[in-house]
């Protein structure tokens, strides 16, 4: 492979600001963050860009529905997403938003130039409205019977029931989602991009190479059927950017989502003083890469190449598809249980299973992936507790005790050493290429093999007999070293662990070309438990989490939710409410608790007094952040026993599902003050 230092660009799918993050949306991200960490390991210029996908109808009525702007929704979900990748160890060089200044700039020129070239058009259409909510209706927002087989309550667009494909206007008594109205059919002028106008064009750029051979077939199938204009525009209301000089006309959301990948770098740009038109310029010999779910692979592939050549700008790199997740087999399912969010994944065990389990499953492919809990946890407890671990946990203890924590100064068999460090190109190959199950199945094969040293050389037996003191250390420092390489080569799957291991070795932070350089005669510190075993139960609780309707996991203060989706409970008197001693506290130091995922450890000033209360508001504050804030709490909660200590009380949270707000009084109240 080149030594050249490469410039490279990269992006995800911008996820829709109207939900959580789910395992479904972490396939990509996790498949991208450890191609970007393998370019970053390598020494590469690489970016990592994402932002949310912030305009639409959707957003604009879910913000209706929970009575906020649609700028406070997204700005929310912005916060929930942010702290899920990150939680996730997805390392953004930045995660933007489409509904920023840069994305309205770029939509904007994108679109005047494409205008001023001749490949938009405008024509009057006829569609669907419902007159009581004055709105034009996308299809999935009409439902009817089916006009092939009468099958109610159909969307607009497709049956479920006989597959049939139809328009809104075809379905028998049609009516509005949204108001119950029967909808009316009503003109309006669109506007249109010529995307015919680019045929040979993507033809000439996919015969380069940037797509995936099955996607080749499908992109056929789409040329064969000829390619259609594009509808840009939809009628207000709606969230988005208005049209320049089009009163009244916004720009579709998938006209500025892809637009969106551009807004986060030139935002990054301007922190980071990188030029923008070095990597989106005509003339940029930098790579743009874009990873995507298949399903969206006609934007990818099609609009958005011609789009960016039309404008003036350089065409991706690739476009890398990946498949669906399915859990045991099975779409992901509220009732099931396996529609798992990222956060409650997270609640219960670490995110480095599910990047490494994941690995073992990506390919440069297409095809759908499946999550099998079975599976998962035999296959992380077999390879990274089992096999990777356990290199260390074997080898460590001798180190430490009998040899003041210094490694030995020469590799007991340098044969082996090597035999690791040549497999360095063929592991960078699988990861270049995307091919992450050949890599890790490489690196296991490896691991297997530094077991089997150490199963020969048994340094427990040697370590009894008299003079082999200098052999069991030889080994054992051999141990390290290979497993040492092996941290490396799984670093941009396992960040977490890597850092730890740096950490235990006392070693900058691992870069690929160190592969090649051992530790000899090198002090490390004191081994600690690098990582535990996944338990079933941790996996029950995870699902029954997720199963719709059920309780969040009780260490989380019981959330109230939006009144929405949380009906209100039941009546009480003002006497019972009376026996609830609430008090202002102020949170005078807050801290994370060494093994618990949600919770944090609060010390509170009531005035005098101090109490300990545990809560599960990891998630949302960092502990740094609450610090000195004032707070309510529940101060006459009989005391609980928890794992971690007694907790003295309860502090007071709103939450819905997907966030943790902490109460606090307003401004001027004083500790220990009662609230009534
Ligand atoms: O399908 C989706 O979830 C879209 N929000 C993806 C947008 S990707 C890019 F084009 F912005
Ligand atoms: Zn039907």
């Amino acid at each position: 492979m080149s030594d050249q230092i490469r410039r490279i660009l990269v992006t995800s799918a911008l996820p829709y600001a109207n939900g959580p993050i789910h395992i479904g949306h972490l396939v990509e991200y996790i498949q991208t963050d450890i191609w970007v960490r393998f370019q970053k390991l390598r020494g590469h210029e690489c970016y990592y860009l994402c932002a949310d996908d912030a305009h639409g109808t959707p957003i604009m009525l879910r913000a209706e529905q929970d009575g906020v702007t649609p700028e406070q929704l997204i700005e929310r979900i912005w916060r929930e997403h942010h702290a899920d990748f990150t939680d996730f160890l997805i390392e953004f060089d930045n995660y933007y938003s489409t509904h920023s200044p840069e994305c309205r700039h770029y939509a904007e020129l994108i679109y005047q130039r494409l205008n001023e070239a001749g490949h938009i058009s405008r024509r009057v259409i006829t569609q669907a409205f419902d007159p009581e909510k004055q709105m034009f209706l996308p299809d999935r927002f009409i439902k009817g019977e089916c006009p092939r087989c009468g099958t109610p309550d159909q969307y607009g667009d497709s049956c479920e029931n006989c597959g049939a494909t139809y328009s809104p206007t075809d379905l028998k008594n049609p009516r509005s989602v949204l108001s119950g109205a029967t909808p009316i059919t009503k003109e309006s002028l669109h506007f249109f991009f010529k995307l015919v106008d680019f045929e040979t064009m993507l033809k000439d750029w996919i015969a380069s190479g940037p797509i995936q051979p099955q996607m080749i077939n499908k992109l056929n199938e789409w040329f064969t059927a000829g390619l259609q204009e594009w509808d840009i525009s939809r009628d207000a209301p709606y969230w988005g950017f208005e049209i320049p000089d089009a009163p009244g006309k916004y720009f579709y959301v998938w006209l500025d989502a892809p637009i969106g990948y551009m807004a986060s770098f030139q935002n990054f740009c301007d922190r980071a003083g990188l030029r923008f038109d070095d990597f989106w310029g005509p003339n940029s010999d930098a790579e743009v890469h874009h990873f995507i779910g298949k399903d969206i692979a006609y934007f990818h592939i099609l609009f958005w190449p011609a789009e960016l050549t039309g404008a003036g700008f350089r065409k991706p790199t690739a476009v890398h598809c990946h498949g669906f997740l399915t859990v045991d087999g099975q779409k992901m399912s509220k009732s099931r249980g396996t529609f798992i969010k990222a956060r409650t994944y997270l609640n219960h065990l670490r995110p480095e299973y599910l990047r490494y389990y994941f690995a073992t499953k990506l390919s440069d492919g297409v095809d759908d992936l499946d999550l099998n809990f079975e599976d998962f946890l035999q296959r992380v407890n077999s390879d990274l507790v089992g096999k990777l671990v356990n290199i260390a946990s074997r080898s460590a203890g001798f180190i430490t005790r009998r040899f003041g924590g210094r490694l030995a100064d020469h590799l007991a068999e340098p044969a082996l050493h090597a035999e690791f460090v040549a497999a360095a190109d063929s592991i960078a190959q699988a990861y270049e290429r995307r091919e992450f199950g050949r890599a890790m199945r490489e690196i296991m094969a490896l691991a297997d093999r530094a077991n089997q040293y150490i199963d020969e050389k048994k340094p427990w037996t040697l370590a009894k007999q008299p003079g082999a003191e200098a052999e069991v250390q030889a080994v054992c420092s051999l141990g390290l070293n290979l497993f040492r390489v092996l941290t490396l080569y799984l670093k941009p799957v396992l960040p977490g662990l890597a850092a730890q291991v740096e950490q235990f070795l006392q070693i900058p932070p691992l870069r690929w070309s160190d592969v090649d350089h051992p530790l000899l005669g090198h002090a490390i510190a004191e081994f600690k438990p690098l990582m535990q075993r996944v338990e079933m139960a941790q996996i029950a609780a995870i699902i029954e989490e997720s199963k719709e309707g059920a309780p969040s996991g009780e260490e989380t203060p019981a959330p109230s939710g939006p009144l929405i989706d949380d009906p209100i409970g039941p009546v009480i008197t003002i006497e019972d409410f009376a026996k609830v001693d609430l008090r202002v506290a102020r949170i005078i130091k807050a801290e994370a608790v060494a093994g618990a995922d949600k919770l944090l450890r609060l010390e509170l000033d009531l005035g005098g007094e101090t109490r300990q209360v545990f809560a599960g508001i990891k998630s949302a504050y960092p502990p740094e952040a609450l610090q000195g804030r004032l707070t309510v709490l529940v101060a006459n909660l009989a005391p609980r026993k928890m794992r971690f200590g007694v907790s003295e009380g309860m502090v007071l949270a709103a939450g819905g599902g997907d966030g943790i707000y902490l109460l606090g009084p307003d401004t001027g109240a004083e500790p220990g003050m009662r609230v009534k």
